[in-house]
């Protein structure tokens, strides 16, 4: 082995966890600088993963650019500064793992796509339903047009979302820029994006911001340009974690229930659940193959552009009233 790629962390809260774990399956890569404006964050995760110890310590995440030679960042932040986080570490020469929602606007996104193939850096955006096998098949199901036309999808997301995040900057908009529909919403948007297989041509939505200052029930609605119809619940008000998801095609409906596929066909024929393929990657996986094999980019930034044209055309249908033409 040669060459380990050097990793850096900006923002060091609850889901940097996750990417530390998957790093911890690599050798390919080692975190050599942890950046949050919290120092307490750094030093919990240093008590908690000694393979951190090393790493250097920042608070301002462009003195971290500056000083460290990094190959690949990952931007856990808050979601108002992913843009400049993203912007500047691939003009520092970063490539980059972005967590959702990877910007928080159609304009923002475009820009990511445009920078991210002009200085020929890799960004992913870390939407881990991507990897999941049941979501796959899907999207295989549906390209294949084996049940016929897909007529429409429904959806529900439930969560304890607003009382689970009171307090914190999830629920400040200036800090997440939208509520529960940018956050855990937008993982759903964009696994339904990617089982659609398709672009929304025209948004309405209606939101219930529940006394706070951000959208806590979302009920969105879609229609598709190849004529599917989409509805999709977002309810961050619940009192309990459930989702559910149909696609409902010409000759069946294909249920959704995480990783268990349940297809009921016509003509009165019994239930049957789909046999899935184990699918087992990540988004650093993904990335060090990319770096050291040309692998594909399985969640590029194009998928935080397409969340947004859903998302944006959402909140401004809540706004005015009105249905509203989504812009390719
Ligand atoms: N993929 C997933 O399933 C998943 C799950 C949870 C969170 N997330 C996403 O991860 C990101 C972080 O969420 P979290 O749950 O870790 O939040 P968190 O509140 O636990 O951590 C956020 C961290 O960012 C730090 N921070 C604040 N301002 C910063 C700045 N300007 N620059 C750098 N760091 C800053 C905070 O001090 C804190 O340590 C968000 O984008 C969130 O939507 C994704």
């Amino acid at each position: 082995m040669s060459k380990k790629f050097r990793v850096g962390f900006i923002g060091c809260g609850g889901i940097a966890g996750r990417h530390f774990n998957d790093l911890a399956e690599e050798k390919r890569a080692k975190v050599v600088a942890m950046c949050d404006p919290d120092p307490n964050r750094i030093k919990t995760w240093k008590e908690r993963r000694p393979e951190l110890l090393k790493a250097a310590e920042y608070a301002d995440y462009k003195t971290m650019l500056k000083k460290e030679e990094l190959d690949v960042v990952y931007i856990n932040s808050p979601h108002n500064v992913h843009y400049e986080q993203i912007m500047n570490s691939m003009k520092a020469g970063c490539n980059v793992i972005a967590e959702k929602p990877m910007v928080c606007s159609i304009e923002h996104a475009r820009k990511v796509c445009a920078a991210s193939k002009r200085l020929g850096k890799a960004v992913i955006v870390a939407y881990q339903r991507r990897y999941q096998s049941g979501y796959r098949k899907v999207r295989e199901i549906v390209d294949s047009g084996e049940l016929g036309r897909l007529l429409a999808v429904t959806a529900y997301q439930l969560q304890g979302w607003l009382n689970g995040t009171k307090g914190t900057w999830r629920q400040c908009k200036e800090m997440s820029c939208g509520g529960q529909l940018n956050d855990s919403g937008s993982h759903m948007i964009d696994i339904l994006l990617f089982m659609i297989n398709d672009v929304p041509k025209e948004v309405f939505c209606f939101l219930d911001n529940r006394g706070t200052e951000v959208d806590i029930d979302s009920a969105v609605c879609a229609r598709f340009h190849k004529g599917t119809l989409l509805s999709l619940l977002v309810g961050g008000g619940a009192s309990h974690w459930r989702e559910e998801i149909s696609f409902i095609f010409e000759q069946g409906t294909l249920s959704v229930y995480g990783n268990k596929l349940i297809l009921q066909r016509g003509g009165g024929q019994p239930q049957e659940e789909i046999a899935l393929e184990p699918f087992a990657h990540t988004p650093t996986r993904n990335m060090l193959d990319h770096l050291t094999k040309g692998a594909e980019i399985l969640v590029g930034p194009e998928a935080g552009l397409r969340v947004m044209q859903l998302t944006e055309p959402a909140w401004k249908a809540a706004e005015t009233g009105l249905p509203q033409k989504v812009k390719m």
